[in-house]
């Protein structure tokens, strides 16, 4: 995994620099001017702060180094202490614990001229120590409340460590499972996403940065990054402007009304134009249209490869490029310390351009008032206080537990009895207590997770005899262990066989051009299904996968993705019926991987597929439809859904249309269902998605109970951007859509007026975007 690669280099960091860190830091040793009151206005302070820079201390402010070498990526010199003595560095990405920092900072605070504070980043993804589960997973509860909660432990206990600044959230909608960083944002569904990613934001940042529990939040990448050709990550992206504003744009702007402090640039192109380059996307869409005042930080040596896309011939022009373009923090390249002084000086980058980059460092750094205290970390027994508590595996095992999604339950195989004579549990996967904390685990350890074995052991009855046999994993082709799976299946009254991916799979510069089955898993799976025991599958995965073979050939599948350190707990609670599974899916599964991309909210076609004309767009050796829809999901109950009613059935825009629905649990336990609102607009000037989600609501429901969920249609609900690019909503007949998953719902028709039959503008502010 190559963020912990990364980051175990860093720990060297203090000893490696040669640096003492018995010295016990002073926290008041920051010479440059300190605001003391609410009178010092951040402009004016930041203001001050700049004029005494030299054109190097400014460049050096937006140079961000890595802790030490790179291990895996391109780029990424050492630094010493002399660059943060010069001024030359502005913050650290993967420099962690309170003696490195502490080190790092002294020496800025009180060697270098300007007593700039650093900044230190990591990339927080889903938990520091208490590893929740991994993004695309969560997004399955369904639970933006549980989303932010797990933000806001992992901040606590990141910024303890020193750590003032994460890249995360991920909020890239992915529609090719191919791409293995599907993992680390929401799905596919822009709605969704959107409300995810605000969450997400809450979390790390809490009200206000200045809390030393909270943590800048950085939304990245922008943009269309989850939209690489063929699911080749750092692919070029083709996406057309609409595409790209009614899809991929909607959770950026989110996270930007939930004020978000920064924002990455993504590698890819779009359209001709690299991001870190497009000036389109970082300065008039983020800037102008939604007044964005964080900053620009670029991804990964992102600067440095504008060469490779071939945008500019040497250092000096891209430099230039993103400078311009709208990139305020280099991350790794060191383009911009060693080329902005010199573009500055001879005319090339605008004096103003670079001030404000500078400008938007520093106000970050104001912000998390490291002015007043550099020295953002706690002491080691504040640090242990807050790592791993109960509390957050607590929370950790709730929102693990909404995020696990029942695919197929046939006979009511699932729930387990726990008091099952004897019970095999087979596959790598199920034994892995590293595995289950998934990709981006930042400081996550294996002894701390659970595994399915552990988890399953630690809630059957005394009496069940659990056999646990490896058979296969993902990984290799090794099928010697495949015997003795099957003596152990045979010999068993269950089976839980546990499949799916190694977290390195589901990953950056993961992809995978086969979504099968990876390593001897299908060869296990089918020599145990041919045992004629009773099979249930447990699936760890990171991304879709394409299961059309299971499907058929075994009656239970439990989705539990990579739940963080309380996987195993998590996973035998729903496996034995402590928790009824009520989470859904926000990526539709393809039968097969030729499937894809295949997504929920595309568009009809002249030639929408059909079963009796063979000149429909399908293909003629699979189905059209997916293997398990979007928003689908069982649980160990029924629910019933009376036919929705509406408030009117036709709506001006001013107004809204309310939906009610009654949902009854059907069923003899508790258990939650997430009810989903879509709309259609039936017919649009443009071609609009077959059907596009406009509302959810996630709710317990106890045996023989009915609630009444509502939903407000309004006018946003409706819009889209048009021909021209104007975000507005048109008159006519749409379809609302109610139910339990995409598939499943029931259909009402309405329609929208406008006083002079015109479509109405619905510009894209704060309000009308979620
Ligand atoms: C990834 C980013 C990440 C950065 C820093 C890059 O390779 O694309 O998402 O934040 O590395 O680790």
């Amino acid at each position: 995994m190559r963020a912990h690669a990364r980051i175990a280099f860093t720990l060297l960091g203090a000893a490696a620099f040669g640096c003492s860190t018995s010295q016990p830091a002073s926290t008041t040793t920051a010479a440059a001017p300190v605001p003391t009151s609410g009178d010092v206005t951040e402009r004016r302070f930041v203001d001050s702060v700049l004029a005494g820079m030299t054109l190097e201390e400014k460049a050096g402010q937006l140079n961000q180094l890595t802790g030490l070498g790179a291990p895996t990526g391109p780029g990424g010199a050492p630094a010493g202490f002399q660059q943060i003595r010069r001024g030359e560095v502005g913050s650290f990405l993967n420099v962690v614990g309170r003696d490195t920092v502490i080190a790092l900072q002294k020496i800025a605070v009180e060697q270098s001229r300007t007593h700039i504070p650093l900044l230190f980043a990591l990339d927080v993804i889903h938990g520091f120590r208490t590893i929740f589960p991994v993004p695309l997973a969560e997004s399955n509860s369904w639970d933006p409340a549980a989303a932010e909660r797990s933000a806001r432990a992992a901040a606590a206990e990141a910024a303890v460590q020193g750590i003032s600044w994460t890249f995360a959230p991920m909020v890239d909608i992915a529609r090719d499972p191919r791409w293995g960083r599907i993992v680390e944002g929401a799905g596919e569904d822009p709605y969704l996403g959107a409300i995810i990613a605000a969450a997400r934001v809450r979390g790390f940042q809490g009200t206000n940065l200045r809390d030393p529990t909270t943590i800048a939040a950085t939304v990245k990448h922008f943009a269309a990054y989850g939209a690489a050709e063929g699911g080749r990550d750092y692919n070029i992206a083709d996406v057309p402007e609409r595409t790209l504003r009614d899809v991929y744009l909607p959770p950026f702007q989110a996270a930007v009304c939930a004020g978000v402090a920064t924002l990455m640039a993504a590698f890819n192109e779009v359209d001709g134009v690299p991001a870190h380059a497009d000036r389109k996307l970082l300065t008039d869409i983020l800037r102008g249209e939604w007044h964005f005042d964080g900053a620009v930080v670029s991804d990964w040596t992102g600067i440095g490869e504008l060469l490779n896309h071939g945008v500019g011939a040497d250092s000096g022009t891209v430099g230039r490029l993103a400078m311009n373009a709208g990139v305020d923090i280099d991350m790794v390249s060191e383009i911009y310390r060693k080329q902005l002084p010199s573009l500055v000086r001879t005319g090339r980058v605008d004096r103003q351009t670079l001030d404000e980059a500078v400008r938007r460092m520093l106000r970050l750094k104001y912000r998390l008032g490291l002015f007043q205290n550099p020295y953002r970390v706690g002491t080691t027994a504040q640090a242990r206080a807050v790592a791993l508590t109960t509390e957050n595996r607590t929370a950790a095992r709730e929102v693990a537990r909404e995020s696990i999604v029942l695919l197929k339950n046939d006979r009511n195989t699932l729930p387990l009895s726990k008091n099952v004579r004897r019970l095999a549990v087979i596959g790598a996967l199920a034994a892995d207590s590293g595995a289950v904390l998934g990709n981006w685990s930042a400081f996550g350890r294996a002894e701390d997770g659970v595994s399915v074995l552990t988890g399953i052991k630690r809630l059957v009855s005394p009496r069940t005899r659990v056999v646990y046999e490896r058979g296969a994993g993902p990984m290799n082709d090794d099928t010697t262990g495949i015997a003795k799976a099957v003596r152990a299946a045979r010999d068993a009254d269950a089976v839980v066989l546990v499949v799916g991916e190694s977290p390195t799979q589901s990953a950056e510069a993961e992809s995978r051009a086969i979504i099968e089955l990876s390593g001897a898993q299908q060869r296990l799976a089918q020599a145990i299904v041919a045992t004629r025991k009773p099979v249930v599958v447990v699936l760890m995965n990171g991304r879709p996968l394409a299961l059309q073979w299971l499907n058929d050939n075994v009656p239970a599948i439990l989705e539990t993705w990579f739940l963080g350190v309380e996987h195993g707990n998590a996973t035998a609670d729903v496996l034995f019926g402590d928790y009824n599974p009520g989470g859904k899916l926000t990526t539709s599964f393809p039968r097969v991987t030729g499937q894809v991309p295949i997504y929920y909210n595309h568009r009809n076609t002249g030639r929408p597929p059909a079963a009796d004309n063979k000149y429909t767009s399908k293909y003629n050796d699979v189905p059209w439809t997916p293997l398990y829809p979007f928003g689908h999901g069982l649980s160990y109950t029924t629910f019933r859904y009376g036919t929705p009613r509406l408030s009117a059935t036709t709506m001006r825009p001013g107004d809204s249309i309310r939906v009610d629905v009654n949902v009854t649990n059907e069923g003899k336990v508790a258990g939650d269902e997430v009810v989903q609102l879509y709309v259609r607009d039936d017919v649009g000037s443009v071609t609009r998605p077959v059907q596009e989600l406009r509302g959810f609501r996630r709710l317990r429901l106890t045996p023989g109970e009915t609630r009444t969920v509502s939903f407000a249609i309004g006018v946003q609900d409706l819009a889209f951007y048009n021909a021209d690019l104007a975000r507005v909503a048109e008159p006519g007949t749409f379809t609302a859509f109610v139910g339990g998953s995409s598939a499943n719902t029931i259909k009402l028709p309405f329609r929208m007026e406008t006083a002079n039959g015109q479509a109405v503008a619905v510009p894209g502010t704060c309000e009308s975007v979620r």
